[in-house]
């Protein structure tokens, strides 16, 4: 099966060769979507057939949520951890290296509302020659991170978890969303670990990664001093149907005079080409809670809804989303849009 391939050197969308297909889930197309960014992050010549030829073997991922419902159920679902992994199900993962692999990264989703925990079964790495296993609270990719440190619960250094430092003093560490990633170098051929990854319920997902293009989703931000984003990794249209924002409730209805500054509470929608939110462009903001649908074309790699809350009311924003047709990509002269994402307006 050779779905989705794209020369690292081809101008455009990241998304070109992973399209065509419509056949194709909505996990598979994430996995191959983001493979795509990853191998541009990376420019490992050697490792893109490498990768293709792992999306050809790794039909798991193209089921949906029957076989996972049913593999929860069953065995853990089990299979061999590549040097750049993308995986969106539980189960068990061995990487053993083959040769030595200095550069490697494995990404994990699951689900909106649940967190991720890595667990170490058996790790068998060397430290002191210079081998790495690290697991990041989020995601990293060309040095941008979700959630960005502004928005994350805890500062950046304690978002990583040095395997070469804990030792299996922490051998389960829970993200603090629905992504998460492990860095790491194996050098001696042989030698590699097993990790477990299971998910938790989580009530209030503040900080997410949606697996889908399309989709709908509720973010509900209840009396708490934080900032969340849903990040969208595709040229987006997002129409919000509800708003709700406290600070209007007994109060007088008051409009402030320019957008959202000054207000306390607010929904932004952001543009941007990298994964971090705090580096992404505002392009709307909606400062005042109303009932439907309001709709805008974010047409940027990343599509962030964004929610500020002070803490003192329950705030909550619903929206759909779906992923920009390729011509909905172009402006009427012809040229892509593009470009609105990368200046301020
Ligand atoms: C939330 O974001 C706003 C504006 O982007 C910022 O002023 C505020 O300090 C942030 N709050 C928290 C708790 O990070």
């Amino acid at each position: 099966m050779k779905v989705c391939w794209r020369s690292p050197q081809a101008p455009g969308g990241k998304s070109t060769g992973c399209r065509s297909k419509a056949s194709m889930s909505a996990t598979f197309k994430l996995q191959c979507h983001f493979i795509l960014i990853v191998l541009v992050a990376l420019r490992g010549e050697g490792r893109y057939l490498e990768l293709r030829e792992a999306a050809d073997q790794d039909r798991f991922l193209l089921f949906g949520s029957d076989l996972k419902r049913a593999l929860e159920g069953e065995q853990p679902y089990r299979r061999a951890l590549r040097c750049l992994d993308l995986l969106s199900l539980p189960g068990q993962f061995t990487f053993t290296a083959a040769r030595p692999q200095l550069h490697c990264a494995a990404f994990f989703i699951s689900e909106p509302e649940e967190f991720i925990s890595v667990r170490y079964d058996a790790v068998a790495i060397d430290c002191q020659g210079g081998d790495f296993l690290q697991v990041f609270d989020g995601w990293i990719l060309k040095g941008e991170k979700f959630p960005s440190s502004q928005d994350h619960p805890l500062p950046t250094t304690e978002r990583y978890v040095d395997f070469c430092k804990s030792g299996l003093s922490r051998r389960t560490i829970r993200s603090s969303q629905n992504v998460a990633m492990v860095f790491f170098r194996v050098q001696e051929p042989g030698n590699g670990f097993t990790l477990t990854i299971t998910t938790d319920p989580n009530l209030f997902p503040c900080n997410v990664i949606s697996q889908t293009p399309n989709g709908r989703f509720s973010l509900v931000v209840p009396h708490q001093h934080r900032n969340c984003s849903f990040s969208i990794i595709y040229p987006a249209a997002i129409k919000i149907s509800d708003l709700t924002l406290g600070h209007f409730r007994g109060l007088p209805f008051k409009k402030p005079s320019v957008g959202c500054a000054g207000v306390g509470d607010f929904v932004e929608l952001l543009g941007g080409t990298g994964l971090d939110p705090s580096k992404m462009t505002p392009l709307a903001g909606l400062c005042h809670p109303f009932h439907g649908p309001a709709q805008m074309k974010i047409a940027c790699d990343n599509t962030v809804v964004r929610m500020v809350s002070s803490g003192q009311h329950i705030n909550r924003v619903t929206f759909e989303y779906r992923q920009l047709e390729p011509y909905e990509l172009e402006s009427p002269d012809g040229n892509s849009i593009r470009e609105f994402c990368l200046s301020p307006l």
